[in-house]
């Protein structure tokens, strides 16, 4: 997190211990206000369209909650998108009798926007919804998003995009994409706080009354004893406890990312994204799993048969930090390809070309000391 990330949130939790935590919301109820202007103009739409909400999950859980299934319903999603997603899938299939259809992949990698439309022209009257990761979890790919948003226009189905791993390295416009919703966290490119996310719902998804199934006193208000009146903005998926502080966190960390300026730091990203896949790629043993036209700044690799763990404990150990990216992660895709485990390396537009250079220096050294 940059400075004034951390500075709006310490500020706000000391202001709160100081004179109280409704008090403290009070004094800085103009800067909270703000927020949602930082977010529409990150993303697009107006501060009516955005929740802010906990996490990018909660964001998708609130979207998904807004739809009524009835049994033999469906969701038409890709053999990407996010782990807890599809787990979530699994679970209304299960409880609801909710069909998950994954639409096929291009040659290329990623979801093949004609599949998508394949199946909205069999399944028009049955699909309720159309969720894409726009870069899953477990590998570099970018979907096709907006392809996918021009056919779902073109069927009339509501659109969900999850940008959880695109906002801060992508430019996003919701109005280019045509989606009807979007879910967003602030701590992977943005550089926002960890527990704090938002979400975008357009102006057709607010008329036509979608609201969470478990709206709470802050999305609602209980008007009569059989009644209840759902707020006019997109605050109807936010919760009624809000921590303000990560609330400020998140702004400073938009007002951040578009100082900096998001086509910077995504030219800047992706430049050391290649760099390092072309690196890895010249290391014998090491295998990079990202496929698609043009992969972001999210590179994966195998590293010989150390278990991706492994390799993000010894990075660590040597002061560079990764993640683990294991098959169930991306069980459709990377089971497919036999890939058991990896490792997920994120450079971000700060990151230098020395620091990249020997990321991959060390894993030619974990390599090179496995073989002998
Ligand atoms: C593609 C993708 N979508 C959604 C999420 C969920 O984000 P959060 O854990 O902040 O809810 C993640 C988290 O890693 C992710 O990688």
């Amino acid at each position: 997190m940059p400075r004034t990330v951390t500075d709006a949130i310490t500020a706000h939790l000391h202001l709160e211990a100081e004179i109280g935590g409704y008090e403290a919301a009070d004094a800085r109820k103009e800067a909270v206000d703000g927020t949602y202007g930082s977010l529409a103009q990150l993303v697009g739409g107006a501060p009516r369209n955005i929740a802010i909400v906990s996490n990018a999950t909660t964001g998708f859980i609130q979207t998904v909650s807004s739809f009524d299934f009835a049994p033999g319903d469906a969701i038409v999603t890709t053999r990407s998108d996010y782990t807890s997603y599809q787990i979530q899938y699994l679970a209304l299939a299960k409880r609801l009798g909710v069909r998950i259809l994954h639409a096929e992949d291009a040659a290329q990698g990623g979801v093949d926007p004609d599949s998508v439309r394949d199946i909205l022209k069999r399944e028009r009257n049955r699909v309720k919804l159309v969720a894409v990761s726009w870069i899953p979890t477990h590998s570099g790919l970018v979907q096709d998003v907006e392809d996918v948003g021009a056919v779902c226009t073109e069927f009339g189905i509501p659109y969900s995009i999850d940008a959880c791993q695109a906002v801060g390295q992508l430019a996003i416009d919701v109005k280019r994409l045509r989606c009807d919703y979007l879910s967003v966290t602030a701590r992977k490119f943005l550089r926002g706080p960890r527990g704090i996310g938002f979400m975008y719902a357009s102006d057709a998804a607010l008329a036509r009354g979608d609201h969470p199934l478990f709206i709470d006193m802050r999305g609602a208000t209980w008007t009569a004893a059989d009644r209840y009146e759902i707020a006019a903005t997109a605050r109807r998926y936010e919760d009624w406890e809000f921590p303000y502080a990560l609330v400020l966190g998140l702004d400073a960390a938009a007002r951040y990312a578009m100082t900096v300026g998001i086509d910077v730091a995504h030219a800047r990203a992706f430049a050391l994204g290649a760099r390092l896949r072309d690196l890895l790629r010249a290391i014998p043993g090491v295998q990079v799993l990202d496929r698609g036209r043009e992969p972001c700044a999210i590179v994966t690799a195998q590293i010989g048969d150390r278990h991706g763990s492994d390799v993000v404990y010894l990075l660590r150990e040597r002061g560079i930090n990764t993640a683990a990216t294991l098959q169930w992660f991306g069980l459709l895709d990377l089971g497919k390809r036999g890939v058991t485990s990896a490792v997920r390396i994120s450079p971000h537009y700060y990151n230098t070309e020395i620091e990249i250079d020997s990321v991959a220096d060390v894993l030619r050294e974990i390599v090179d000391q496995k073989a002998s």
